[in-house]
C-alpha cells in the first residue's frame, strides 16, 4: 500500500533510553522508510551519531550550525521532507521547548516548521512527568493535535519504580504507523475484525479449540489501522500482543464472539470474520474438573455453535474466510452464496507455508459475482493489504 517512500524524522533527546531509538531507527529503515535522525547535544552523550548513521544509511543531524550538512542550506529542509516527526525518547526539556514554540535546536526548530503530524514518546523521571508544568505542556500539545505515546510504568534510571519509562518500541512503532496513515484510503471507516480460534469449555480445565494463531486477523487489523481505519478487533485467545491503536475485545467462546460482534457492528462499514470459530461445542460444560480415575471412558455430546457470519447481517460489507482442505473454490463459492457475503478469502490449509500459524499465506478471493482472484504466496501482512484493496473497491 505504501507507494512512495515515506520519510520519518526521528528526534532523539538526552534520556538514558536514547539507545532504544537505535532499534526504532532500525525497524523503520527495515520497513523501507527513509529515516532522518536529529540528535540533541545531550542525546549524543548517551549514544553516538555514528550508530544512527550506520543503521539508517543517512546523515545524522547533530547541530544547527554544520555548514557541510545537506540540510543546513535551509534549516527547515527536514521539516518539509517529513511525512511524520517522531521524538523518541522525548525529555521534559524538549516537550517544554516545543510547548513554548522555541526553536533553538534542530529538533524544536523542525517541529515548529513542519506541517507533518508529530508523535512524542516521553521518557523522564516520574516526578518530572507528574509535575504540573509538564502536565500543562503535554495538555497544550495534545490540544494542538500532537500524539503522545507512553510513558510506561516501570523501573526508572533513578532505580525506583514509577511512570516515566519510554513505552514499548512496538507501541511507538504501531502508533507512528497509525498517525502516518491517518489520511489513508480507509480514513473515516470503521471496520470490525475477528481473529483467533475460539475455545469451547469441556470442564473448567479443558476446552475444544483449533490451530488458529490469529496472525491473519491481527495482520488485517494492523494493515487497516495503517490505512486510516478505526478498528475493533474481537479476538479469541492468541499469543499475539494487542496491536497499538486498535480497540481489542477479548472473548473466549463462539457465543461470546457472537455477542461482541453484534454489539460492535452497530456503526461499522465492514465486518471481516478472520476468526476460526468452533463449529461445535459441548452441550454442557462440566462444572468441576472431570477426573480420569472416576471414568473408564468419556463421551462428550456436541451441539452446533451459532454461525456468526450468517446471523449478523446489516448495512455493512461482510467478508468471510474459508480454510479448506479440499475443493477450495467450490466450497468457498458455496459459502459466499449461503452466507450472502460480499467476498470470501479462501485458503487450502494442506498446502505448505499456508494457513494456521504460518507467516505466509496463499489465498484466493472470491466475490459475490463469482469473480475469482488467485493470489500468489506472500507474507500475511501483504495478504492483509490485498484483502483491504478488495474491501476498498467494494466500499466505493
Ligand atoms: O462455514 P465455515 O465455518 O467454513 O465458514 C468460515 C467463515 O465463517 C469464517 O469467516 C468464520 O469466521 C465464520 N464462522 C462464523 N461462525 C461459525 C463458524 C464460522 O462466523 N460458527
Amino acid at each position: 500500500m505504501v507507494n512512495k517512500i515515506k520519510t520519518i524524522v526521528l528526534g532523539v533527546t538526552g534520556s538514558i533510553a536514547a539507545y532504544k531509538a537505535a532499534e526504532l531507527a532500525s525497524r523503520f529503515t527495515t520497513e523501507g522508510f527513509c529515516v532522518n535522525v536529529i540528535m540533541t547535544e545531550s542525546a549524543q552523550q548517551f549514544i553516538s551519531p555514528l550508530t544512527f548513521r550506520n543503521i539508517t544509511g543517512r546523515p545524522v543531524v547533530t547541530t544547527m550550525w554544520d555548514i557541510a550538512s545537506e540540510f543546513s542550506v535551509e534549516h527547515v529542509a527536514l521539516a518539509e521532507a517529513a511525512d511524520v516527526v517522531l521524538i523518541a525518547p522525548a525529555t521534559a526539556n524538549i516537550i517544554a521547548k516545543i510547548a513554548c514554540g522555541m526553536a533553538d535546536d534542530m529538533i524544536s526548530c523542525t517541529v515548529l516548521a513542519t506541517r507533518a503530524p508529530i508523535v512524542i514518546a516521553p521518557a523522564m523521571n516520574d516526578n518530572m512527568w507528574s509535575n504540573s508544568i509538564t502536565r500543562e505542556n503535554v495538555a497544550r500539545l495534545v490540544k494542538r493535535g500532537f500524539t503522545f505515546v507512553g510513558p510506561a510504568r516501570g523501573r526508572l534510571a533513578s532505580g525506583k519504580m514509577g511512570l516515566g519509562r519510554l513505552t514499548s518500541l512496538d507501541e511507538i512503532f504501531g502508533i507512528t504507523l497509525q498517525v502516518l496513515g491517518r489520511k489513508g484510503d480507509l480514513a473515516g471507516r470503521h471496520i470490525v475484525v475477528t481473529a483467533g480460534g475460539t475455545q469451547e469449555p469441556v470442564d473448567p480445565v479443558r476446552c475444544l479449540t483449533n490451530h488458529s494463531s490469529g496472525k491473519m486477523g491481527y495482520a488485517i487489523a494492523e494493515a487497516a489501522r495503517n490505512r486510516g481505519a478505526d478498528i475493533t478487533l474481537i479476538s479469541a485467545p492468541t499469543t499475539l500482543a494487542a496491536p497499538p491503536g486498535v480497540k481489542v475485545i477479548s472473548v473466549r467462546t463462539a457465543e461470546e464472539m457472537l455477542k461482541a460482534v453484534q454489539d460492535s457492528v452497530k456503526k461499522t462499514d465492514a465486518l471481516i470474520m478472520a476468526a476460526a470459530v468452533a463449529d461445535f461445542r459441548p452441550v454442557k460444560a462440566a462444572s468441576q474438573k472431570i477426573k480420569r480415575q472416576e471414568m473408564s471412558e468419556l463421551t462428550v455430546e456436541l451441539e452446533k455453535t451459532p454461525d456468526i457470519l450468517n446471523e449478523v447481517r446489516g448495512n455493512f460489507i461482510r467478508v468471510g474466510f474459508a480454510a479448506e482442505s479440499r475443493d477450495l473454490i467450490a466450497n468457498a463459492r458455496d459459502k459466499v452464496k449461503r452466507k450472502g457475503l460480499d467476498f470470501i478469502v479462501a485458503n487450502d490449509i494442506t498446502e505448505k507455508d499456508c494457513g494456521f500459524g504460518t507467516e505466509t499465506n496463499r489465498v484466493t478471493i472470491i466475490d459475490g459475482k463469482g469473480k475469482v482472484d488467485e493470489l500468489p504466496l506472500m507474507p500475511k501482512d501483504e495478504v492483509a493489504d490485498r484483502v483491504l484493496d478488495k474491501l476498498r473497491g467494494v466500499l466505493k
